[in-house]
Formats: structure tokens, sequence, C-alpha cells
């Protein structure tokens, strides 16, 4: 079965639902516009009922982001359509996505509905949506658990009442590849109207079957695949972007199927999700992970050298994998540093160059080598720390045992020097106790991460950290060879994006799914 499949990306929707991965409006829009770059086909934005905030960043980037098609996700009910329908109202191209559970185990224990009111409300849905714009949506939720006859009946109605895609989600990443494109070649086979609509799949990772469930449907005839970049989404995640993307041209031969994606922006892609949510890419992770297309074992490396195609199967060029993994030193110039970063994709100011170059200059001086992840972590550490509140001037940590761990730090705040001492329960929490002191605020640390940014014992740290402020919930990271200073800019970075961006801004999550 030739044809086009359609790229649907919900990175800001189910992505988003991945616990600890909240967004604000604004990284929302920088990866909308990214997902553009990448030639997605539809963008889901988010599910605007969900919480005020998510009804801005819909209603955002249906105003702001051209080109594929903004959708918003609503369950089957007159509020939640309606609140899609005026958030999605700027876009251009909108699609109003509606869902209601139909297999059994949602009936009787979540909805306690009869199949058949399921079903009436399940076209009233797309009826309602359909006031909003042609291009409708509808999701029979866990149609992968759903008896095969009353998915075919919802499908055939739904199709009926108007829905332009049907899809077919395994919400809970249930199935396997040879029962999944089974269902799908039913519904494909037993709906009279099937024609009429595209049928779409959308595959929860669960059991790690994600893409390969996907993959198998594209064979039976779905011509949408919803997905997110770094595969992110509830629980396991989602069926992840890069893998479909490179698995139906990688082997065209079997799927005869295109796609518009430019494959060559998915690493900046998985980059940016990457940096604006804190989640880190396995090392090992199919397409973007470091590992993907490192030959360490001598037999693949004499392979390699002799025809790449042995060990091989895609070039790190055609998913944008920077080039080569040239190494910089302390004596390169600002001019190199320049042009490796605007190899990585970064383009800097020229203020902000200058202190990229002042940091690459101390780190080169410790390290002997300065590697593209070093780079990059430092770059964006200048524009992300270019407008704070709270500078660190001065930072004196002790710890070690038998000792009593204290710190002194002295910060511009706002331009004037303030200085505190504490003590902590080691010289991280000491120099956090530092800062709350002289800000007057006690954020509460929910998560911390420690990473070596490369190999050696002189490498970059970067510490994560996921800080609260009353409800507001704040991601800062930090560099430095030296780890209590990284923590303490992580920290400081959250607390500056607190004062960037004012109080009020309730990242609320949603319960209502
Ligand atoms: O996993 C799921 O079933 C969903 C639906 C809303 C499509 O995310
Ligand atoms: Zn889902």
């Amino acid at each position: 079965m030739a044809g086009k499949v359609i790229i649907f990306d919900t990175t800001l929707r189910d992505g988003e639902q991945a616990p600890g991965a909240s967004m604000n409006t604004e990284e929302k829009i920088r990866i909308a516009q990214r997902l553009v770059r990448l030639n997605v086909d539809v963008i889901e934005a988010g599910f605007p009922i969900a919480s005020p905030d998510d009804w801005s960043a819909v209603n955002a980037i249906a105003r702001r982001v051209k080109g594929p098609v903004i959708a918003g996700l609503a369950r089957a009910n007159e509020k939640d359509i309606n609140s899609a329908g005026k958030a999605l109202k700027p876009a251009r191209r909108r699609r109003i996505h509606t869902f209601i559970a139909t297999s059994e185990i949602h009936l009787k224990y979540k909805l306690e509905m009869s199949r058949e009111d399921v079903l009436a409300m399940a076209v009233k849905a797309v009826k309602r949506a359909r006031r909003f714009t042609d291009d409708v949506e509808f999701s029979p939720e866990d149609a992968a658990r759903t008896e095969r006859d009353y998915l075919c009946r919802v499908v055939e109605a739904v199709i009926k009442a108007g829905a332009k895609t049907v899809n077919i989600p395994d919400t809970v990443g249930y199935s396997i590849p040879g029962e999944f494109g089974e269902i799908i070649a039913e519904v494909m086979n037993c709906v009279p109207n099937v024609d009429k609509a595209v049928i779409s799949v959308h595959c929860h990772n669960d059991l790690g079957l994600a893409t390969a469930n996907s993959l198998a449907a594209v064979i039976s005839g779905a011509r949408q695949v919803e997905c997110t970049i770094n595969g992110m989404g509830e629980r396991a995640g989602n069926a992840s972007l890069e893998e479909v993307v490179m698995s139906l041209r990688t082997r065209r031969d079997l799927f005869k199927c295109t796609c518009g994606v430019k494959t060559a922006e998915i690493y900046k892609t998985s980059k940016l999700v990457s940096d604006i949510t804190g989640w880190d890419i396995p090392r090992n992770k199919a397409v973007v992970g470091a590992n993907a297309f490192a030959h360490e074992a001598g037999i693949h490396q004499h392979g390699m050298i002799k025809e790449r195609t042995t060990y091989e199967i895609m070039t790190p060029q055609s998913v944008g994998w920077p080039e080569s993994r040239l190494v910089l030193g302390k004596h390169s110039g600002r001019h190199a540093v320049k042009k490796r970063l605007e190899a990585l994709g970064i383009k800097l100011n020229r203020e902000d160059l200058n202190k990229a170059f002042e940091r690459f200059k101390e780190l080169a001086d410790k390290k002997k080598e300065v590697f593209d992840e070093d780079l990059e972590v430092i770059a964006i550490s200048e524009v992300r720390h270019r407008l704070r509140t709270y500078q660190l001037v001065y930072l004196h940590a002790v710890g070690g045992r038998r000792t009593v761990p204290t710190a002194t730090v002295r910060l511009k705040v706002k331009g004037i020097e303030k200085q505190e001492a504490a003590c902590g329960d080691g010289p991280v929490d000491a120099a956090y106790n530092a800062v709350d002191r002289i800000s007057g605020i006690k954020p509460l640390l929910e998560e911390y991460k420690l990473k070596a940014i490369t190999r050696g014992r002189d490498a970059l740290g970067e510490v994560y950290v996921s800080v609260r402020i009353g409800n507001v919930r704040l991601i800062g990271r930090g560099s430095s060879t030296d780890i209590i200073e990284a923590s303490l800019l992580a920290y400081l970075d959250a607390m500056n994006q607190y004062q960037a961006e004012g109080v009020n801004r309730g990242r609320k999550k949603r319960d209502s799914m």
C-alpha cells in the first residue's frame, strides 16, 4: 500500500503529560516553531480545557505558529469542545481531536456507561466539533483493548458524523505488533466508509513496542502516526517520532510510504526538547542517543573505515548530527568557537558570544579538550543567564567528614551585592540555604540531577534542578567544573526564571484524563 504517512506530533500534549515534563507557553512556542522546521504535518498543541495555562498555550500556538495543522484535544463533551474550538480559532488550519474510551474496562469502571451511550456521545462530539472546523479527529480511547466489532461500529459512526481522521490508540501500550497490525487491517477491511477518513495510530510504550506497533499499523494501511520527540509521554512514553520517521525512510523498500519530515532537523529538535524539559536522552536511544553513531569495537571501526554501510544503516548527517566531533582547545580562537557553535545550530549575539568565549577559555585552561557538548552547555547557559536578577559573585563552601558543611555566598541582586553564610546537610544544601537567606524565598527542591557532560575527571558538570515556589514549578540548569558552583548556578537559574516570569504563572498539572 503506497502513500504518504501523516506525521502528527503530540510532544506538546501527550509528551507534556509525562510526569515532570511540563513546559511554559514560551517554551511550547519554541518547540512548535522547531516542529515547523522539522516539517511535521500536525502539531497537537495541548488540551485546552485542562488548565488556563494549557488554553493560553494552545491559543498562542494557534496565533503564532504557521504551516502545520494545529490540533487541540477535547473529551467528548460540549465544554471541552467549545474550549478547544475557541483556543484554536486563530489558526489557519485547525483540528479538534475529540475522544472517549470504548474498551469494556473503561466503560465499566471509568465511564460507567453502556456501549450505546458511548457511541451516541462520540457521534454527538464529532458533530459538535464540526461546528468549529471541518478537520475533526476522533479517538476511541483504549481501542487496542476494545471488542473489535464494537470498535468497527464506532469508527463507522464517527466517520458518518464527519470525522476526517479516526485514530486507533493503544492507550496502555498493551498490544504487540502482529496483533495491532491485525486490528488496523480489520478496521480497514470491515468499516464500509473507511475510505472517507484517514486511519491513524497512537501507541504507548509500556512494553517497549510503541514504534514497532505503529509501523505494523502502517503496513496494514494506517496513514497517520501520532508520535513525540524523544518518545516522551505518559508513563513509558509514546512512539518516538525519530524512530518512526527513520524507519519509514530507511526501510522505504518495505513500507513503500513517504512522509514530509525533514530528517536533517531531527537532532536539533530532539536536543531542544531535551534542553527545555530537562529530560536526558539515554546514550543508547535509537537515532538521537549519543552512541547512535559511535563505533567502539575494533572490528566495527575496521569495517567502517573500509565501507560505512557495513555498520551504519543511516548516516549521522541524515538526522542532522554535527558532521565531525572536532575538538577545540585552549589555542582555539573566537572565530573557531563561533564557527563550531554555528555548525551545532547555535547563533549567539555579540555579547553572548563574548561571554561564551570567556567561559570557553576558562574551561579550556582547565581541560585539555573542549567537546561539542561542553560548548553547547556554555552557550545555552550564557543566554539563559543574560537576564538574571541573582548573579553569583562569590562562593566558598566547605564539606567533608566530621565537619559542619557551611557555605558563604555573595550575590548581586539587581545590582546590589548581598552576602550570607549558612550551614546545611552538605555543601550544596548549605549554599542553597545561604541563597534562601539572601532572597527571602524558600523554594522546595523537588529534583536534583548531576551529570558529567563529557569524559574525564576534568569534565564539565551539569546540574539540573526542579524547584517549586508556591504552585510554580521551575527548572534550572548550571554548569561548571566545580559541582558545588554548578549546583548553585542551577538553583539561581530557576530563581531567576521565577523573577523573570512573575509569580502568577500557575502550572497546574492536568487532572482530567
Ligand atoms: O493514549 C491515548 O489514548 C490518548 C488519546 C487521547 C488519543 O492520548
Ligand atoms: Zn496517549
